[in-house]
């Protein structure tokens, strides 16, 4: 009786993610244009770079390796990857299209044909498997040019230049695509504003201001992204995503859980407040004030995020955080990734993300009881290193239990009540990490032989993990 209640709904969509720039290389193929990730060094320089203010967009090969600029070479070997794809089982496949191989500086009035007609080879391969593809529009590869000469999204010119690309995606795949989502992990920017909106603050004193206008802007963009979407493909699904990690007290003292609570509306649901209510939270006016954010909103700008609410929500999904009003010196940065203190009944991956399956569900309810719109977990995995052994097998016993716990946590979600519609794993396949640009930190059911400093032959290899995911999509998350 129990488990019919826990079953995963008919027609969920099981599969894997991925970002362009972090497995098709071929980063100045067919006429592609270099974005942001073309010019970010490997290795641990990258978290510096990407948090301190004043980088210069330039690639020096005499001091840095570029791991993005091959990364894993889907680009030439998509029909092989798509296959080991299919032999899971994939329900669904999330991919995003790199801008600068459509409009190679992101201002160009035509596209790049030769940019266009790769997409169209990889859809039509997934569909020659039944995949259904889900398309992020932008991940962290903003055309460099737009970063150069416009200052990235600080400047509202983008929400044209962006119109311009979502309508021409809409219009080229409009009979290959329905999920789509328009900007990757949205809220993440205040925190990383050169991943999302390509710039990097001058200083601190601005990051706030600058980040929140940019979010302004996208805000708009992706509000008539989904008027074209509709307009074009009236089918279509198109929805926002957050990087969404639940906020804990760390006690019960009052003025901590009031820290946790302002912490995580203004990170985990201003941007969801304004892309599926349509409209900025109450909150919100307060929190600006008090950062002497003054935001740059034309006449029709709310009226445009207001008409036009995403469908979904995809997110993802790698850890909670917990808070702490006052923080001593050792306190602070020894939380996770996006702050907070380190939570003393967690453990960290060798990365240091906490992991936290419960946390999951927690987030499930919560977005599901604020917005009430389908959810879609399109990032969670664990980030490890793996071995070969002697005999050529990978035994990453370690990704299957973090996997099966977070999918149990999906299973309790859904027997409270929540509306989700499918689990696209991080990085099914190896690939360059965002923050770091290293390939040992592998999420990958399939291995692929690629190494930090460059070296390794490309050949794929199916890890137990593999096999394992492949019987939990057979069995609709029946065996874990
Ligand atoms: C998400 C990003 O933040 O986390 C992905 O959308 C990224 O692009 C993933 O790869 C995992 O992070 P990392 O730094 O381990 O690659």
């Amino acid at each position: 009786m129990e488990k019919e209640t826990k079953r995963f709904p008919e027609g969920f969509l099981w599969g894997g993610a991925t970002a362009a720039n972090q497995l098709e290389g071929a980063y100045n193929e067919d006429k592609k244009g270099l974005n942001l990730a073309d010019v970010l060094p490997g290795g641990k320089v990258r978290l510096e770079i990407i948090s301190n203010p004043g980088f210069d967009f330039e690639i020096d090969e005499s001091k840095y390796y570029y791991p993005n600029h091959e990364a894993i070479d889907f680009y030439h070997r998509y029909k092989e990857d798509i296959a080991l794809f299919a032999e899971m089982g994939f329900k669904s496949f999330r991919l995003s299209i790199a801008w600068s191989r459509i409009y190679p500086n992101g201002d160009e009035m035509t596209p790049n044909e030769k940019g266009l007609e790769f997409y169209d080879k990889v859809f039509d391969e997934l569909h020659k498997y039944g995949i259904e593809p889900v398309v992020t529009i932008s991940h962290y590869e903003t055309p460099l040019h737009l970063i150069k000469e416009y200052g990235g999204w600080r400047n509202r010119k983008l929400i044209e230049l962006f119109e311009r690309y979502a309508t021409t995606l809409f219009k080229r795949y409009k009979d290959k695509v329905k999920y789509w989502m328009t900007f990757n992990e949205i809220n993440g920017a205040t925190h990383l504003p050169i991943l999302g909106l390509g710039f990097s603050p001058k200083n601190e004193d601005v990051r706030l201001q600058e980040s929140f206008q940019g979010l302004h802007h996208q805000f708009v963009a992706s509000a008539l992204a989904v008027k074209a979407g509709h307009e074009i493909i009236p089918d279509s699904k198109i929805g926002c995503m957050l990087i969404f990690a639940p906020v804990y007290s760390i006690d019960a003292n009052p003025e901590n859980v009031m820290h946790a609570l302002r912490e995580e509306q203004v990170f985990n649901y201003l941007c969801g407040d304004v892309q599926v209510r349509g409209e900025y939270p109450a909150f919100s006016k307060r929190y600006f004030r008090e950062n002497g954010i003054k935001l740059d909103i034309h006449d029709g700008d709310l009226e445009l995020i207001k008409q036009y609410p995403v469908d979904y929500i995809g997110f993802s999904y790698y850890m909670s955080r917990t808070e702490k009003k006052h923080k001593t010196e050792e306190e602070i940065g020894a939380g996770n990734l996006i702050g907070g203190v380190k939570n003393p009944f967690l453990k960290a991956s060798e990365w240091g993300w906490e992991i936290d399956p419960i946390g999951l569900r927690i987030s499930l309810n919560q977005l599901y009881n604020r917005y009430k719109v389908p959810l879609f977990i399109v990032e969670n995995g664990l980030g490890a290193i793996d071995k070969i052994e002697e005999d050529g097998s990978i035994n990453d016993d370690y990704r299957i239990n973090y996997l099966r716990e977070h999918i149990k946590a999906m299973a309790e979600a859904i027997d409270d009540g929540v509306d989700l519609i499918g689990f696209t794993s991080w990085g099914c396949i190896d690939l360059v990490s965002a923050s770091t640009g290293e390939m040992s930190k592998r999420y990958g059911y399939i291995y692929v032989d690629k190494h930090d400093d460059g070296s390794g032959t490309l050949e794929r290899r199916r890890k137990k993990s593999f096999y394992w995911y492949k019987d939990v999509i057979s069995t609709n998350g029946e065996t874990l």
